[in-house]
């Protein structure tokens, strides 16, 4: 699975920014990079999946240290040539394995990567290389939360952007694990994590804009039982 994901997406990796906006709505990247912000100290954090390093700049500059990894190394060729903090190192990594550790690191963050893995298998391997207490911040695009005319006009859009932009042909099955925030929590809870917050980030400009899932959890004790998340909706919703 991941040599050709790796392959995929180093191969469109010069063009996945300007897709990626034109598939989930433009801003909306933005909006969540404005909502990291936000957050408090991150100490030691390795990022899932980092792509082409648009959340990386804004992580350093709250964590100690950032791992940004991805298994396509052309995706952490433009990440490296972008991201100048001296706090950030690069890595190829697959995120259902990876030569981390256990308990290395006190934050997680991975964006809009999950459904293009085996959600079980790589929060797994997550929670394996979190310390106890460790925070996972997940960002989770939720096409299912759209309702009839926008979830069907969401997809074509994603297909056809895909198609259009990156004239690739994707492996098979590429991002069919798509999770519900539901979903997502729910896996979160039986995989040993404690959802926290689960905020909703879509931009307004338009009805069928992929509402995406901000999630932070954290690592708990297999046996404890999880709480409740607490579930904040920050922007308008997309109908
Ligand atoms: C949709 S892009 C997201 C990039 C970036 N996180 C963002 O939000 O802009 C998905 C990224 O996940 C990476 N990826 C896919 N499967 C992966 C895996 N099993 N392990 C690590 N990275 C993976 C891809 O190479 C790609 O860079």
């Amino acid at each position: 699975m991941g040599t050709e994901q790796g392959e995929f997406w180093s191969r469109v990796a010069s063009r996945y920014d300007e897709v990626v906006d034109r598939q989930i709505g433009a801003g909306t990247r933005s909006l969540v990079r404005d909502r990291l912000a936000e957050e408090g100290r991150l100490g030691d954090l390795v990022e899932f999946g980092c792509g082409t390093g648009f959340y990386t700049s804004v992580l350093a500059e709250k964590a100690d240290s950032v791992v940004a990894s991805d298994v396509s190394p052309g995706m952490l060729t433009l990440a490296r040539e972008r991201i100048t903090a001296p706090n950030v190192t690069f890595q190829v990594e697959d995120c259902h394995q990876t030569s981390f550790p256990d308990g290395a690191f006190d934050t997680a963050f991975m964006s809009l990567v999950l459904h293009f893995t085996e959600p079980d298998r790589a929060l797994a391997e997550v929670r394996r290389v979190l310390r106890p207490g460790g925070t996972l911040i997940i960002l989770n695009l939720d096409l299912l939360a759209l309702r009839g005319v926008d979830r069907v006009r969401a997809l074509v859009r994603i297909v056809y952007q895909g198609f259009a932009g990156y004239r690739v042909k994707p492996p098979k099955r590429l991002g069919r694990n798509m999770l519900t925030r539901a979903q997502l929590c729910a896996v979160l809870g039986t995989g040993g994590f404690e959802v926290e917050c689960a905020e909703v980030i879509a931009g307004a400009s338009r009805s069928s804009n992929i509402p995406v899932d901000y999630v932070r959890a954290v690592k708990i004790p297999v046996g404890d039982r999880p709480h409740g998340a607490t579930v904040v909706d920050r922007a308008p919703g997309p109908g």
